[in-house]
């Protein structure tokens, strides 16, 4: 069993903020720091921490290496990374007291990834494997379609949302995973609620509120009270969830118990700074109290 994600990979700038910039403002920072981030890298990081085996298909430039070398280091396999003549992806974060967040994202590498790649690396992959991506990198379609030929469950997290990116891959999906405000999006651009998509589990998180799992097989609504804590940063909180329940479901857990996980290690995000190198493992993840 394995999680193969197709995923974005950056070069976290996280600066400290008073408040978030206003239009014209020169704000000072507190602090900088550089880190491993990447709505794919933190979910791979996260799914790897919690266990999973986890295959990463991206791609990052010639300065790219270090972020290889952190993601071996926090156990994601690799070898499936392209380095490409294209500048790495980086994104500017903003953090400011409250915990709320602004993120300014450039691309790079994460949207020339070759489809060809996404095929050999799926040649292993079968139908005890899962197949993940998000919104940051290319070829999402061709890699739902290549894995879903080959059996592989399909799961995407729709963030951050793209009305045509969505549409296009909603057919092949098993899992579904996205915020309030991507949900509202989703309705909007499609005309259907969580609860009559045509995918089987739709899992919709609501920040503090906690989430809600539809099975649409069944027609059931399930909700799931957020653990309590005082948020610092809610940067990679969702990746970490996401990667925490797909790491739970390749495992065999059943959804509310991966859930709970992913609850549990999205709550320990929120309370400290930066995305995939402060993911916690899953001894942290079981052994907290909150
Ligand atoms: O979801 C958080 C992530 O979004 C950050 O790590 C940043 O790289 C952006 O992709
Ligand atoms: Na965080």
């Amino acid at each position: 069993m394995a999680i193969y994600n197709l995923g974005s990979i950056n070069a976290d700038l996280t600066y400290r903020v008073p408040h978030l910039p206003a239009p014209g403002e020169t704000l000072g920072a507190r602090s900088m720091t550089r880190g491993l981030g990447g709505k794919g890298a933190n979910m791979s990081v996260a799914a790897a921490r919690a266990g999973a085996r986890v295959v990463h298909l991206g791609a990052v430039g010639r300065d790219g290496g270090w972020m290889i070398d952190r993601m071996l280091e926090y156990g994601v396999d690799t070898r499936r990374i392209a380095v490409l003549d294209d500048p790495s992806g980086h994104a500017v974060i903003a953090v400011e007291d409250a915990g709320e967040n602004l993120i300014l994202l450039f691309a790079g590498a994460n949207r020339c990834i070759a489809p060809e790649s996404i095929a050999e690396a799926l040649e292993g992959a079968g139908p005890e494997d899962l197949f993940v991506c998000q919104n940051e990198t290319n070829a999402q379609r061709d890699g739902a379609e290549l894995a879903s030929a080959r059996g592989l469950r399909v799961a995407y997290a729709a963030a951050p949302f793209d009305a045509e990116a969505v549409t296009a891959v909603l057919p092949l999906l098993d899992l579904l995973v996205l915020n309030e405000v991507e949900a509202q999006q989703l309705q909007a651009a499609t005309g259907r609620t969580p609860e009559t998509l045509p995918v089987r589990d739709v899992v919709v998180t609501l920040g503090a509120k906690g989430c809600r799992w539809i099975n649409t097989d069944t027609g059931t609504t399930r909700d799931f009270a957020a653990l309590k804590v005082t948020p610092v940063d809610t940067t990679g909180a969702g990746d970490t969830f996401t990667g925490y329940l797909l790491a739970g479901l390749d495992r065999g857990l059943p959804m509310p118990t991966a859930l709970e996980m992913a609850q549990r290690a999205a709550a320990l995000m929120v309370t400290r700074y930066g995305t995939a190198d402060v993911i916690p493992d899953l001894k942290e993840v079981t052994e907290h109290r909150f």
